[in-house]
């Protein structure tokens, strides 16, 4: 971990996607929101983020590259994050155990981060960077304390891939935000045959950041303000009874519900914004023709702040609805590499299915398919091949 009075620490945070969405703050600055929500954090074999943060006496200012790029270091979010932990570095009480010297607090650091999947595309980077960044500042730090202030400085979203499986924000009622932290409702191993599939129907940058698009929306729906007020905190006891009893078709159409709602109050923003198009909407018809062909909630969309579509289902659903989603949605040119991710053993769709799905092919419209399931939170990679930056603390590849 050490060498010549440096100590670099290497880990790798989750995506999560949230079943009942967080848009909204009472507080920009300390991001708090103004409702609880409650996210699937997504499995690191397919998504994540890794992370080498390096501490030393001997460096003279705090740098960050992200995906190999070196970025202004002044970003206010990134300041606010390695204020919070340096705070918590100082207080913290003496173990003894730490590898981590007791001034450490006053050591510059540099940080390298790099993420396995497209950044800024609707797939959450923000939040496996900022729970990625935390996790791995505190490694080095020293610190041991609940990280979820840390990581929602740098993104809300962010606090809640600090843990595995299913997981809820708090939003909390202090104006500290003290109480305003994430916690584990189920881990991964608890409903090990829900299955997750994201279709990339874009892979671009998305038009309205979540950051202005919520600011927005704050300020002139009224339809957020009911949402939050009226409908989310049933929600989200429902959607934990669900998670709790492995009720697939129960949260399932809550799933939905939820993310047509959001949808419906950045529709309600004015001027209005759209994260979904043609592709996305085809995509929610094609699971409700599913669904009504079984006569039963199978499959479920949510769709964050862009046109990329996650999808729940079960194990024993999966290859039907990707052959359902096959049929309607073929690829265009990358055919070996349109299923990525976990495999799925293909099926042939039944001729009733096919006549039930009625629509027109549209070849080329989902890019590829990412096939995951529920997965761990943050973990520490003690392999020092792992580390992004090299014994000087700077990224290895630029040497
Ligand atoms: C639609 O966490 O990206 O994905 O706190 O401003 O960084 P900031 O926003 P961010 O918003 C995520 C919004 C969402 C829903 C969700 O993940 O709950």
């Amino acid at each position: 971990m050490a060498s010549a009075g440096l100590l670099a620490v290497t880990c790798s945070a989750p995506v999560n996607i949230a079943v009942i969405k967080y848009w909204g703050k009472r507080d920009e600055e300390l991001i708090l929101p103004i409702n609880s929500s409650l996210s699937v954090t997504l499995h690191q074999d397919q998504l994540k983020t890794t992370t080498t943060a390096a501490i030393s006496r001997d460096f003279t200012k705090d740098r960050i590259w992200l995906n190999g790029h070196e970025e202004d270091v002044r970003h206010p979010r990134l300041q606010a994050c390695l204020k919070e932990i340096r705070r918590l570095a100082q207080n913290r009480r003496s173990t003894g155990e730490e590898d981590s010297p007791s001034d450490s607090h006053t050591y510059k650091v540099h940080v390298a981060s790099v993420n396995n999947f497209p950044t800024a595309a609707g797939l959450a980077s923000s939040a496996a960077g900022y729970a990625c960044l935390a996790y791995t500042l505190a490694r080095a730090y020293g610190v041991d304390n609940d990280l979820s202030e840390v990581a929602r400085r740098g993104s809300g979203s962010a606090c809640r891939s600090l843990y595995g499986g299913f997981v809820e924000w708090q939003m909390g009622e202090r104006s500290d935000g003290r109480d305003s932290i994430a916690r584990q409702v189920a881990p991964e191993s608890h409903w090990p045959e829900l299955r997750i599939l994201i279709l990339v129907v874009n892979a671009e940058k998305k038009q309205t950041g979540s950051t202005v698009g919520m600011q927005t929306s704050v300020e002139t729906s009224a339809l957020l303000r009911f949402r939050a007020e009226s409908v989310v905190p049933a929600r989200m006891a429902e959607m934990v009874r669900c998670v709790r009893e492995r009720d697939f078709p129960g949260f399932g159409q809550l799933t939905m519900k939820d993310s047509n709602q959001f949808h419906a109050t950045c529709l309600d923003t004015f001027p209005p914004i759209s994260y979904l198009n043609d592709t996305s909407r085809r995509i929610m018809q094609l699971v409700h023709r599913f669904n009504a062909h079984h006569g039963d909630t199978q499959v479920a969309y949510s769709f964050d702040a862009g046109p990329n579509a996650v999808i729940f289902t079960l194990e024993h659903t999966l290859p039907e609805f990707l052959a359902a989603v096959m049929h309607i949605f073929p690829p265009e040119a990358n055919g070996d590499k349109f299923l990525r991710g976990l495999p799925v053993k293909p099926v042939l769709l039944s001729d009733d299915l096919k006549a039930a799905l009625g629509a027109e092919p549209s070849p080329g419209a989902v890019k590829y398919i990412i096939s995951t399931q529920a997965g761990p939170g943050p973990q520490t990679l003690n392999n020092p091949e792992e580390h992004l930056l090299g014994p000087d603390g700077l990224p290895k590849s630029v040497q």
